[in-house]
């Protein structure tokens, strides 16, 4: 068990790590996208706490420094979701995250909702999509960041749960970019949601799955997202490092693989940074991504000091993950290379 204590100022302390924050200059302006974070996940604490009070609820409980895996840690990432309850919680909260992530040298973010874990406490499914969208516009207006949802299906909720939150958000496609899988991956495999994501294919969204860090079957879970779902992304994946074939066929199809490096910290005990050296020199499409910031101790900006840290990366490394970063991304061409030339005129001082 990894379990830390809340240090002052918001910031997690554990025994594994201490997290600086933003203490980069060069980091925090350099241009960057942002592929894997859990709208959920950015709920800090303190907002939490004061959503309860507004609702009549009871305080929530500290967070832990670090967990003993992703079970342990959904728990408490589920029970602190009770206090998101109206439009203005959710507008709220995709406002304070996209403040946080313009801090940060995010120019555009693809980020992650879970609507089965608010229309299952009895939240419409309209109040929630409605309050993020309004941020986001709300963000465009104020100068960025741009910003594209992906709605997840929560995969230990089944697939006729998942069928019936499609169908929910099917007036909502011009919303919801994409859709992912998110969630316990124990027990469930990538194939249990085929079907649902030929559905979600075929309405043209955008695909993606999570393939967590050192879970059972991983390397099946990586094939069957890449042979019977087609993705169009991998979230985490780090496990493809075990499969040579595997290896070779995410850099032939350019997949991008989202690296989660305070996740898997907070989760694992170890950061991973070798594995991002590994897949750097393999030519894998790897990007830097915060997953659940409120709870791992850090941002996106925080996760490229720390891998920088670990990983021993320099100025031009930092640029090639920015540059991967808007490649991954679902933007159109043009955009993505706007993007990549913002990254290349910023290390060059321009
Ligand atoms: N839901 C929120 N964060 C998650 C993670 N890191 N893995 C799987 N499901 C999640
Ligand atoms: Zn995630």
């Amino acid at each position: 068990m990894h379990r830390g204590v809340p240090g002052s100022h918001g910031v997690y302390e554990t025994a594994l790590h201490s997290v600086k924050h933003m203490g980069d200059a060069f980091i925090a302006g350099l241009p960057k996208c942002e592929l894997h974070v859990h709208l959920e996940g950015t709920l800090e604490p303190g907002h939490c706490a004061a959503l309860a009070g507004r609702h009549g609820l009871a305080a929530p409980g500290d967070r832990p420094g670090a967990y003993d895996g992703l079970a342990d840690f959904l728990s408490d990432y589920y029970a602190a979701l009770d206090c998101l309850r109206d439009e203005q919680d959710f507008f709220d909260l995709t406002a304070a995250y996209l403040g946080t992530a313009r801090r940060q040298g995010v120019s555009y973010v693809e980020m992650f909702f879970d609507p089965q874990a608010h229309t299952s406490r009895g939240v419409p499914f309209d109040l929630v999509v409605s309050g993020i969208h309004r941020a986001q516009e709300d963000a465009r207006m104020r100068g960025g960041p741009g910003s594209a949802l992906i709605l997840c299906f929560l995969r230990d909720a089944g697939a006729a749960s998942a069928k019936s939150t499609l169908e929910a958000a099917s007036p909502y496609r011009g919303w919801i970019l994409g859709v992912g899988l998110d969630s316990n991956e124990e027990g469930h495999p990538p194939d249990e949601y085929a079907e649902v994501f030929a559905a979600a294919r075929a309405a043209g969204f955008r695909l993606t799955m999570h393939c967590d860090p050192l879970q059972a079957d991983a390397v099946t879970h990586l094939w069957q997202c890449l042979e019977l779902i087609g993705v169009d992304r991998v979230d985490h994946g780090v496990d493809c490092l075990r499969d040579e074939r595997l290896c070779e066929q995410l850099r032939r199809r350019r997949l991008g693989l989202t690296f989660c490096p305070l996740s898997n910290l907070r989760l694992y005990g170890d950061l991973m940074g070798e594995a991002v050296t590994e897949m750097l020199a393999r030519d894998l499409l790897v990007t830097v991504n915060s997953d659940d910031p409120a709870y791992f101790g850090g941002y996106v900006a925080d996760n490229y000091e720390a891998l920088a840290d670990a990983a021993h990366l320099d100025r031009a490394d930092l640029a090639r993950l920015a540059r991967a970063s808007f490649e991954a991304s679902w933007l159109p061409a043009e955009s993505k290379a706007a993007h990549q030339r913002a990254v290349d005129d910023y290390l060059s001082g321009g």
